[in-house]
């Protein structure tokens, strides 16, 4: 049997649920699944054929059940391929997902902003992406068994009707959010101030290390997806302070409850 059908066959010995929407957060709000009730948890470790955390002490887990009585599975732990993943292994929670059933994907990020409007804690809806990396989880990627594309889909990434219904269910709640492009890159350095120049004349709002890859797989699997960026900080060379780490933490958590309300709105929508 392949990985995803031995780790599809594990799952379901816990679940039989077909998750309406799959979450997969950027770090900080991971509170979220808090909410889930009932939460069938699963710890990745013990799925077979899911790529380890290079992380020491991350847990990886997959929390399933529901919010306002809709059906859903949070992956905690995203695998980015600076941990050291191939870009295949690191999108094997999406494969997972399409193989349980999730048709609806949201992801969101932290990302450093280069539009120069953005202001670190920014929202930014992804309406489109470069992939600086050029690397392709579907390449070469096996025979899957559920049915994949390799082509399909190319073009249009971020299902803009349910960006559109986004953007006003922030507006209603009153949480400014903005639109862009977001920039992959693969990290796990910060960018040079020089990158940075090119990759605002080449049309990037924002620019990070995830999410693309999980995109390319999400739509060749047919999934409708969701995209936000929480701007943590400007991007290299746009402000007088160095880019450290501690700030991209400390913005992520003053925007968390503001981004905590909207996926909820997202959810019960
Ligand atoms: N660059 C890349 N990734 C990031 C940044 C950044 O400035 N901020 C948060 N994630």
């Amino acid at each position: 049997m392949s990985d995803l059908r031995l780790a599809l066959a594990h799952i379901r010995q816990f679940t039989d649920i077909t998750p309406r929407f799959g979450l997969i957060l950027g770090s900080g709000l991971s509170a979220l699944a808090d909410l889930v009730r009932d939460p069938v948890v699963i710890e990745t470790s013990q799925i077979p054929g899911y790529p380890a955390s290079t992380v020491e002490g991350h847990v990886g887990k997959l929390v399933f059940g529901t919010i306002d009585g809709v059906s859903l599975v949070f992956v905690q732990g995203r695998l980015h391929v600076y941990e050291g993943h191939s870009v295949f292994n690191s999108t094997f929670p999406v494969r997972l997902l399409a193989g349980l059933g999730v048709k609806n994907l949201v992801v969101t990020n932290a990302a450093g902003g280069i539009n120069p409007s953005f202001k670190p804690g920014t929202l930014m809806w992804i309406t489109d992406h470069i992939n600086w990396t050029n690397l392709n989880p579907l390449i070469g990627s096996a025979p899957s068994p559920f049915p994949t594309s390799r082509q399909a889909c190319h073009v249009k990434f971020y299902d803009s009707e349910w960006t559109t219904k986004a953007q006003n269910l922030a507006t209603n709640l009153g949480i400014p959010t903005s639109t862009g492009t977001y920039l992959w890159t693969l990290g796990p350095s910060y960018e040079t101030k020089a990158e940075i120049r090119a990759f605002k004349l080449i049309g990037a709002d924002a620019v990070g290390m995830s999410t693309v890859p999980e995109v390319i797989q999400a739509r060749s699997c047919s999934m409708k997806v969701l995209g936000l960026s929480t701007i943590t900080n400007f991007a290299a060379g746009l402000s007088n302070d160095e880019l450290n780490h501690q700030e991209v933490l400390e913005v992520g958590r003053r925007v968390r409850s503001d981004l905590e309300r909207l996926v909820l709105a997202l959810i019960a929508d």
